[in-house]
């Protein structure tokens, strides 16, 4: 079966085909995700959390990261993966350059920045030099600090606007896909309308153009599970049962529900 290419989801978008992306560490776990459905993978810098067992993405260094990503890339063979950039290892463009070009070799296809229009510089940086980009808004939690806590963002109006308006610049610039986490569903479909790359959404309704769930999550392995996410172990009894129902779940529009969004 062919790769998985940044040019696959762009034509998913157009054609209103919705892609399913894991958040996930290891080479079992990608080698399972390429078989039921999952056509993009994510080496979130939430194993900090979900593996490592610290309280925040903070602590997670460009060392754990590599590591991670060289055993998903051992595992897979068809899935985009993309590569988390760790706390302040893109704080300037020319850091970004050093530290991504590191995250490509160690077999990523993409990484995944967290931040506005302060990043536009970056993202042209790195994709005028062939490092495909994926930006993240909304709740970006190497900023928790700053946000006073995991929390909805762009619940008010003026909030959305600034949330829009990032959406916006980071497209121009060129960046390849966007995440949005936990904001409201009516903010998603408008910044997913506007940008030509495509959204994956987490919190953030069912009219992105993709949902990202965190494998520790649709496993039921967390102890106290975000309102966005579902154990989709429960209903399946077993792993590549779950992958798949997650994934045919998004592709029919029956999961993310109202019980999993804001508004
Ligand atoms: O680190 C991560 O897993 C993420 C997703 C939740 C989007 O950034
Ligand atoms: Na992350």
């Amino acid at each position: 079966e062919k790769p998985v290419t940044v040019q696959t989801l762009r034509r998913m978008k157009a054609d209103g085909e919705k892609f399913i992306t894991v958040a996930l560490y290891d080479a079992p776990m990608a080698a399972m995700a390429q078989k039921t459905g999952v056509e993009a993978v994510l080496v979130g810098d939430s194993l900090g959390m979900t593996v490592l067992g610290y309280d925040s993405t903070i602590p997670v260094t460009m060392e754990q990261m590599i590591y991670h990503v060289e055993a998903v890339a051992r595992g897979n063979r068809k899935s985009l993966i993309m590569g988390d950039m760790p706390f302040m290892t893109y704080a300037t463009p020319e850091q970004a350059l050093t530290n991504a070009t590191r995250i490509m070799q160690a077999g990523a296809h993409m990484v995944k920045i967290e931040g506005g229009a302060w990043l536009a510089e970056t993202v042209r940086m790195l994709t005028d030099r062939g490092i495909p980009v994926c930006a993240h808004l909304g709740l970006t939690p190497q900023s928790v600090h700053k946000l006073g806590g995991y929390r909805v963002q762009g619940r008010d109006e003026e909030q959305a606007g600034e949330i829009l308006d990032d959406a916006a610049q980071l497209d121009e610039a060129g960046a390849d896909l966007l995440v949005l986490e936990c904001v409201p569903a009516s903010l998603a479909r408008r910044i997913t309308d506007i940008v030509s790359m495509p959204t994956i959404g987490i919190g953030a309704g069912r009219d992105t153009d993709a949902q990202v769930l965190v494998i520790n999550d649709i496993l039921g392995l967390t102890e106290t599970p975000p309102k966005f996410s579902k154990n989709f172990l429960e209903e399946t009894g077993n792993i590549p049962g779950a992958l798949r129902k997650y994934a045919e779940d998004v592709k029919n529009g029956i999961f993310p529900d109202a019980s999993h969004t804001f508004e």
